[in-house]
């Protein structure tokens, strides 16, 4: 064992990304923004384009739509999907495909006219009081069908159009599904389905707090107060499943469901759509659903416990973290693509609305400029937190409401890290100080970051009959450096661009607009 593992780092490997990967199969950190909903086969997708060019991103997500892609019942129309391959390949980028079918954020929005104008065979859900409420129900085979059909379409479009390029990186199936006004579908037949037992592979799962009797195997007795949430999950999941697993036969891409959060108000069908991968069917959707990959939270919610709580829930062993959606508003926005990357290991991050980054000048506008310079700071790093995913050699670093200061003790360093330098050191009012450390081994680091700088000391070891001296030794600061570099990532390489010393080193190790610093310090001390 090295002596850099030997020093207690801890290896846990367990959420490896293997779902975004180039065409060479290796892992690509996705950084990217999501168009408008009415963007694709409209000038906007250019904007859009270069929205995440400026962003310094490296994905678009935008969506294709059932209804264009199946104008005629049968009659199949792929043009705007090979137009939008090919845009995005144009500019160099990865396309993440958004399939807007049965289910736009529970609504049928996007489905063909002549399931629009025949209800009676593609059934909406039925309310609690009779009436149908504007979202498709999970439990009509007709509609399954047309949809699954079209989908095969769609793989096939990017099969024959991309599997020579790998521009296309993942496909999410529907978007933000469930149902809206409505906590399950009381037709008939959806009825029928809420009458038979719970299935054999949802008997083992237990859900917090629902005050189950488990009496029977009824989905109240063993759900209780969450019996039509889950039910109504079950269904989505077993639907969206087989649309997925029908386009995996014909090509093998990842998938992914990503799910309508909601506000405090935790009650489906109210304040989110019911059946939807929120946090509390997770583990519904992971029985129903094993051809979607990833299960994923568009997260809105910009304040930390909120965030956290999220990303904690979906940064599972079977599910690493991948955020198709969020906002790139402003101070909260920035901290958090910083939170997700670094510290919940999450895989990618998007944020929704690439058009409305830009001003009229086609230059980022203010609100998003922290967000941007946040995307920068955790490309820069990227190669390092692919290499490093899933160990404890990764932290965070974020200037949290009313602190200047964190403190960061591995087993061979205390490191502050100092936050608001650019305040100090005469640069103006900047945004909050954020960055993501690496340790990439036993005395190197790797610092990428906006308005945060470190200070090491070197810890002294454990057999030190006398510490004291050492942590009173200059020589066991950051003063006693080997290199300082300025530079950046080529193909996994580090390439150093610039050398810092003297007066660029002494006071503080610092990065600043998204830049990475290599730091190599030494070990010799001289006690
Ligand atoms: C979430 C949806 O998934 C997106 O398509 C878009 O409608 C945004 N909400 C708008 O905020």
């Amino acid at each position: 064992m090295s002596p850099f593992k030997s020093q207690g780092y801890v290896y846990h490997n367990n959420m490896e990304n293997k779902f975004f990967l180039n065409k060479h199969g290796d892992p690509i950190f996705v950084t990217g923004l999501q168009c408008h909903n009415s963007s694709t086969g409209s000038p906007l997708i250019e904007k859009a384009i270069r929205a995440v060019k400026k962003f310094g991103g490296n994905v678009l997500e935008a969506p294709v739509y059932w209804y264009w892609l199946e104008p005629q019942e049968g009659v199949y129309d792929v043009s705007h999907i090979r137009q939008l391959i090919q845009q995005v390949r144009d500019a160099d980028l990865k396309l993440v495909i958004l399939w807007f079918a049965t289910n736009k954020n529970g609504h049928p929005n996007y489905v063909p006219e002549y399931v629009k104008t025949n209800p009676k065979k593609y059934r909406l859900a039925v309310g609690a009081d009779g009436a149908p409420v504007p979202s498709m129900s999970p439990h009509c085979e007709a509609t399954l069908t047309a949809d699954k059909r079209a989908f095969v379409e769609l793989i096939k479009c990017i099969k024959e159009e991309d599997q020579d390029y790998g521009t296309v990186l993942a496909v999410q199936v529907e978007n933000e599904t469930g149902l809206g006004g409505t906590d399950r579908d009381y037709s008939n037949i959806a009825q029928r389905d809420y009458e038979k037992p719970v299935p054999e592979v949802l008997r083992d799962i237990e859900i917090k707090n629902s005050g189950a009797s488990k009496k029977d195997s009824s989905w109240r007795g063993q759900f209780g107060r969450y019996a039509h949430e889950v039910f109504t999950a079950w269904h989505h999941a077993v639907y969206t499943n087989c649309i997925a697993s029908a386009g995996k036969e014909i090509m093998d891409i990842t998938m992914f469901a990503n799910a309508m959060l909601g506000d405090s108000i935790d009650e489906a069908g109210l304040s989110y759509n019911s059946g939807g991968p929120v946090v509390r069917v997770l583990d519904i959707w992971k029985a129903g659903a094993p051809a979607i990959d990833l299960l994923c939270p568009d997260i809105y919610n910009p304040g930390r416990d909120e965030y956290e709580h999220f990303c904690r829930a979906y940064s599972r062993a079977d599910n690493p973290l991948f955020i198709p959606e969020s906002g790139f508003w402003g101070t909260s926005s920035a901290i958090n693509i910083i939170r997700a990357a670094a510290e919940h290991r999450a895989i990618g991050i998007c944020c929704f609305g690439a058009e409305s980054a830009l001003n009229d000048d086609g230059e980022i506008n203010d609100e998003s400029k922290e967000a941007a310079v946040s995307f920068k700071i955790v490309n820069s790093i990227a190669p390092l937190l692919i290499k490093y995913h899933g160990t404890e050699r990764i932290y965070p670093l974020i200037q949290e409401e009313f602190t200047v200061k964190k403190h960061i003790e591995t087993p061979g360093y205390h490191i502050t890290a100092n936050f608001d330098i650019k305040r100090m050191f005469g640069k103006g009012n900047p945004s909050r100080g954020r960055g993501i450390l690496v340790q990439t081994d036993e005395h190197e680091f790797y610092l990428s970051g906006d308005n945060v700088g470190l200070d090491f000391l070197r810890r002294p070891d454990p057999d030190n009959e006398i510490p004291y001296i050492q942590l009173k030794c200059r020589q066991a600061t950051q003063l006693n450096f080997l290199t300082v570099e300025e530079g950046h990532f080529e193909d996994g390489k580090w390439v150093a661009d610039f050398c810092r010393n003297g007066d660029q080193s002494n006071y503080e190790l610092y990065a600043n607009d998204g830049e990475i610093v290599r730091i190599r310090l030494n070990p010799h001390i001289g006690l």
